[in-house]
């Protein structure tokens, strides 16, 4: 019952949004002009659907050579648990070795690190603030 999608309507585009929004902007206190930024325009974004609901959301980005880029990767509060994490970020990783990058990289927020590492990412920086939270620069070859 769980599905996730590609995002190629402009609609499914502002579902992302508004999850991104709901969790990083509401639930986190992400300044908006931080969360939604010029990357939005080129990133492939995706959706996580409960039925004809959006309940999680995450874009990829290719910012070096071969190397992709995971962001704002969030699930509904009241989702989370569900193995739905998981889920959206093994579809991205197939999306990117189809589009044939061979690196991964993501900013962990550091509550997540183990998250992360359930899925063989591995911590490569110290801690580091960003929009006010602490993150760890984390990545894995594809
Ligand atoms: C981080 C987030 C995406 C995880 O999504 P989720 O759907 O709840 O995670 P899953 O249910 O797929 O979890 C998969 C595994 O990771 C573990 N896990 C998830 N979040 C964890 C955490 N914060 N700390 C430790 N383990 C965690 C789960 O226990 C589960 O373990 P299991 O395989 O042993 O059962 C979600 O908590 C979220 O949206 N947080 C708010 C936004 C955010 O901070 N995003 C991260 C930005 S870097």
């Amino acid at each position: 019952m769980f599905e996730v999608k590609s995002v190629t309507t402009n609609e499914q585009l502002q579902q992302a949004f508004a999850i991104r929004t709901k969790v990083f902007v509401e639930e986190q206190g992400v300044p908006v002009h931080l969360e939604l930024d010029e990357h939005d325009k080129t990133a492939l974004h995706f959706i996580v659907m409960d039925g004809d609901t959006t309940i999680a959301a995450a874009r990829l980005r290719e910012f070096e050579p071969q190397v992709g880029k995971v962001e704002r990767v969030c699930v509904l509060s009241e989702y989370r648990g569900k193995r739905l994490g998981i889920l959206l970020m093994e579809y991205i990783e197939q999306v990117a070795k189809e589009s044939n990058l061979k690196k991964l990289k993501l900013n962990a927020q550091s509550y997540a690190v183990p998250f992360y590492e359930k899925l063989q990412y591995v911590v490569t920086s110290p801690e580091f603030m960003d929009a006010g939270i602490p993150h760890r620069a984390m990545e894995k070859n594809i």
